[in-house]
């Protein structure tokens, strides 16, 4: 039996939907598809309106997934200018400098509306067109917000690389996409120190023959090396530049922006959204999931290199006409104050962050944050991984004083915006249940045959019928899209993840059933990590897997074995360490690293990685069968070596 926290009275009464409510739009959604999307694409400004809602088949024979295909639209003028002359001098965004003594930035609808341009406009005078792909490595300053809306108000396509990664990573990013144009800062700044960003694009160049061109930001002031031809710093284009920009008609199917994110297999895909569906979506989601109202501030405290940082930091609230925040530094910096002082100095109502920073805060200590009043916050929003029971309780108990429901989201980069979550004024909540399909959103529990489960049960996780936020496509792979998502199950989009779902219809998420982990939130494939390992000269071959971690979540367990020759070592353990750090970027750091003379296989050769998880979990009393490996002595030798961590 798990504890229900019911809808508060003031929660029903003022909030857009009651449970009534929901039920009788969820029905309608799906009873009726055509004209309820239809209808609900009125919330958009469009250039042309629809006529035809969504048109899609998940069948191999006819594959294909559209919505609203004869509408046309410019996203960046839903996000800006269709508010100017009701909310012009309202503020758009909120800026928080990593450093506290640092001023924050409040910029109005209206100045939004003419930064975007001037930033067109400077996108436009280096040759930027319609359909070319920009690459984005920025870090949590304006100037992200303003490249992000200027590609879309021109209709390139942006394509964000969080700024924590490699040079090798973004360089493997800026060539799938063939992207001609990075924009970057000289460096970042995050929790007092300093990220290289600029240098780090000088490094991946090398690797990245497509680039041509380098619009540098100058946010820290810190040195960089400025190349001739293909450098431009921003503030010296946009000195001369108008600051109008008419904004480009973008058809409701054209491409809005490419996110890479991690699959089982292979390098990280290019998941692509387009322009009608997604910000519908992105803007329907926010209003419902958070009840949004004209003068709230809401918080998304993601990092706009993600998902969540597109979809609510940026185009949702956006288009809803929000005051949004955007936060350049860390929670718990310079203390574990950090995140409640911001949510003061902002009079915050929403906030909306991630399980593993709930994590990290409440092994601080309450006393942090009990020196902080908190009394604007309205809601607490969580997303990115399964938020345990005793993280929800402290969420909900201690930051929000037991006054604030929590709306726990479950979503993916691939579906765009929250799919499963509880509304506010709706939704009674049981803590560590995301609970609730979202309006539109059919999902369904099945066995690994396909066979679909009913009632209380638990099985993987798909979607039977599209949504307007749904990925269209894998840049430059359909087939790759197709495969992934769509064969495991015939005829339905197959998310990756386990669900339980409970006698009262709530799901539960329990995390991922394939070869990608979440590490801090963050997802990780863990072939990608493999690949990394192997190219250092001394790896003959790696296997790496997921480890629970009291604040991560996951960790990462790394299986190496040595060349012939190599002697294994704790500085060799180090080296291999940071050589990942370096390959991909800090959040693949190996949390753990054993070295294995060898590595469990079946006779055909294929490595049985639930062994390896088993061990990487210190659960070696239930190994199951071992006797068909080539060699079973080799976990005897696993077992007696592994890491034990905390
Ligand atoms: C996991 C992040 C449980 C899940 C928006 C999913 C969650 C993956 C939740 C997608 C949640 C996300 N509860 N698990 N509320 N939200 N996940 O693409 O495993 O970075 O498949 O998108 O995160 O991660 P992604």
């Amino acid at each position: 039996m798990s504890d229900i926290y019911p809808v508060p009275e003031e929660w029903a009464k003022r909030a857009r939907l009651d449970a009534a409510g929901y039920e009788k739009m969820y029905g309608l959604s799906l009873a009726d598809p055509g004209s309820f999307w239809l209808e609900q694409a009125r919330r958009l400004d469009w250039i042309k309106r629809p006529e035809l809602a969504g048109d899609w088949s998940f069948d191999e024979e006819d594959f294909h997934i559209s919505w609203f295909a004869d509408g046309k639209l410019n996203v960046a003028a839903n996000c800006i200018d269709r508010h100017l002359k009701k909310r012009g001098a309202a503020t758009a965004i909120i800026w928080e400098p990593d450093d506290p003594d640092m001023a924050p930035i409040r910029l109005s609808y209206l100045e939004l509306h003419r930064e975007v341009c001037r930033f067109a406009n400077v996108l436009k005078a280096q040759g930027v067109r319609k359909g070319d792909r920009v690459t984005i490595y920025l870090p949590m300053i304006p100037e992200a917000a303003f490249a992000v809306l200027a590609c879309a108000r021109i209709g390139a396509i942006h394509s964000v690389v969080f700024a924590g990664f490699s040079p090798e990573a973004l360089a493997g990013r800026i060539t799938d996409c063939d992207s001609t144009v990075c924009i970057t800062a000289d460096e970042g700044r995050r929790g007092g120190r300093r990220t290289p960003l600029k240098a780090n694009v000088d490094a991946a160049a090398g690797h990245a023959p497509a680039l041509e061109k380098v619009i540098v930001v100058q946010s820290t002031g810190g040195d960089v090396t400025m190349t001739e031809g293909r450098d431009i710093w921003y503030h010296e284009a946009a000195a001369d530049v108008s600051d109008d920009c008419p904004p480009e008609p973008m058809d409701a199917e054209d491409p809005l922006f490419i996110l890479y994110t991690s699959g089982s297999t292979g390098k990280p895909k290019g998941v692509l959204h387009t322009s009608g569906g997604y910000l519908l979506w992105a803007s329907l989601t926010h209003e419902l999931c958070f009840d949004y109202r004209e003068g709230e501030v809401f918080w998304c405290a993601a990092d706009i290199g993600w998902v969540t940082g597109h979809s609510y930091i940026l185009y949702g609230p956006l288009a809803n006409g929000a005051t949004t925040v955007m936060f350049e530094g860390v929670p718990n910096w310079p203390d574990a104050s950090r995140i409640w002082q911001v949510v003061d100095k902002h009079q915050v109502n929403t906030l909306f962050t991630a399980p593993t920073a709930l994590r990290a805060l409440m092994k601080d200590g309450d006393e942090y944050v009990k020196a902080t009043s908190r009394a604007s916050l309205r809601l607490l929003g969580t997303v990115g991984e399964p938020i345990n029971p005793e993280a929800w309780r402290w969420y909900h108990d201690v930051a929000g004083d037991g006054r604030c429901p929590i709306i726990d989201t479950w979503w993916q980069t691939e579906t765009g915006g929250a799919m499963i979550a509880p509304l506010p004024g709706a939704t009674d909540l049981k803590p560590g249940s995301a609970t609730r399909p979202l309006p539109g959103i059919d999902p369904q529990l099945v066995d690994p045959d396909g066979n679909i489960l009913h009632g209380a049960t638990q099985g993987n996780l798909v979607i039977a019928r599209s949504w307007p936020g749904q990925m269209r496509t894998v840049w430059n792979d359909h087939a790759r899209f197709f495969e992934t998502y769509f064969t495991t199950y015939k005829g339905k989009y197959f998310t990756g993840d386990g669900c339980r779902r409970d006698e009262d219809g709530y799901y539960w998420i329990t995390g991922r059933v394939d070869d990608v982990i979440n590490v801090s939130g963050h997802r990780m494939g863990t072939a990608e990590v493999e690949s990394a390992l192997v190219a250092h000269p001394r790896v003959a071959e790696a296997a790496v897997v997921g480890m629970p971690h009291a604040v991560k979540g996951q960790g990462i367990y790394a299986y190496v074995t040595l060349n012939a020759g190599c002697e294994p070592g704790e500085e060799l353990r180090g080296e291999l360490i940071k050589w990942v750090r370096s390959e991909i970027g800090p959040i693949a750091t190996p949390d753990a690293l054993q070295f294995a003379p060898g590595l469990p296989k079946t006779r055909s050769g294929k490595i049985m990685r639930r062994i390896l998880r088993k061990i990487a979990e210190n659960d070696v009393s239930s190994l199951g069968d071992t006797s068909t490996l080539a060699d079973p002595a080799v976990v005897d030798d696993l077992v007696e070596n592994r890491v034990v961590h905390a």
